[in-house]
């Protein structure tokens, strides 16, 4: 499981598991065609598919049951409310994209009163599928999604702040945090949770794991604006800073936040040590926050 062509058979199969879920979401509520078809080309447009990787790797790598149906359903959820934060963060008010996942984003395929209902609607329908579950753990785990979503906006917040006033490293790191950080350890919190870990355990010593493959991950995208180019990301790269946006390339220069994201990555590497083989997709899962191209 270590080599990259095992990490992307894994994220395929992962995506083939939610993929049917989330198109029989958007086929489930076609009250309004159009406003439909765009949730259903805001979740089909491919992605990595990463936070629901992170839910099952999670889950076994705490000694759960990755084909929990209840991990599945968590899975399908928090990519709902990631979707909604990229077609939000891609609208003019934000970020201004017109390029997502190689495709024209919602705002522009559709318009952008769409697009704000896309993610609107999206946010709703993550709440309701995670909750049609039966099982008795599901409030806990909604509760969980709720609160690191709206870290999720928390963290927009302080993006949009960060283009008009240089944020110091302090406040870059507290934005990776919650912008991106919040929806990566939730991803693992839930895999845990589903695994029977008592939520306190999970709280104090799992959340940490996530959050800090989280802020690897943001690093290693604000490493991709720079050096990678549009065709291999799928979405406009080189601007961020063109933007003013803050970030830790910006701040510390490309070789010493390559370095910051790999201290980071071996924090997280050596916390997964103890686990055993059992937690070998969570650890090539986090090797891949660092090692991916797009
Ligand atoms: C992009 O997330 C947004 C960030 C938090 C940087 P991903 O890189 O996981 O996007 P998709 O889902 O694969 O398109
Ligand atoms: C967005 O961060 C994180 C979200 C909460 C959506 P970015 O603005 O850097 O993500 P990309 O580069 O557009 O995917
Ligand atoms: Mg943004
Ligand atoms: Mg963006
Ligand atoms: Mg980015």
């Amino acid at each position: 499981m270590s080599d990259s062509l095992s990490i992307e058979n894994y994220l395929r199969s992962v995506a083939g598991r939610i993929e049917p879920h989330l198109a029989a979401l958007a086929d489930a509520h076609r009250g309004h065609p159009r406003l439909a078809a765009a949730i259903k080309y805001a979740l089909l447009g491919g992605g990595k598919r990463l936070r629901p990787a992170l839910v099952f790797a999670a889950c076994e790598a705490y000694g759960g049951d990755p084909a929990d149906p209840l991990a599945l359903r968590f899975a399908v959820a928090i990519e709902a409310i990631h979707t909604y934060s990229l077609v939000h963060d891609d609208l003019p008010a934000m970020d201004d994209d017109d390029l997502r996942r190689g495709r024209p984003t919602v705002h522009k395929a559709y318009d952008e009163a769409t697009a704000v209902l896309v993610g609107d609607g999206l946010q709703s329908l993550a709440f309701a599928h995670l909750l049609a579950s039966d099982d008795a753990r599901a409030p806990q785990l909604a509760r969980v999604l709720a609160e690191d979503a709206f870290l999720m906006v928390e963290g927009q917040a302080r993006d949009m702040d960060g283009e008009h006033a240089a944020l110091d490293e302090a406040a870059v790191m507290e934005l990776m945090r919650t912008k991106t950080g919040a929806l990566l350890s939730g991803s693992v919190v839930a895999g845990a949770i589903c695994a029977g870990v008592p939520v306190n355990e999970v709280l104090e010593r799992i959340r940490p794991v996530g959050l800090k493959l989280g802020l690897a991950f943001q690093i290693a995208d604000d490493l991709l604006d720079l050096t990678a180019d549009t065709a291999t990301l799928g979405k406009r790269a080189g601007k961020d800073a063109g933007a003013g946006k803050s970030t830790i390339p910006a701040l510390v220069g490309i070789p010493e936040a390559r370095r910051r994201a790999e201290a980071l990555l071996e924090e997280a590497l050596a916390a997964l040590a103890p686990l055993g083989p059992r937690a070998e997709p969570l650890r090539a899962l986090a090797q891949f926050v660092l090692s991916r191209k797009k």
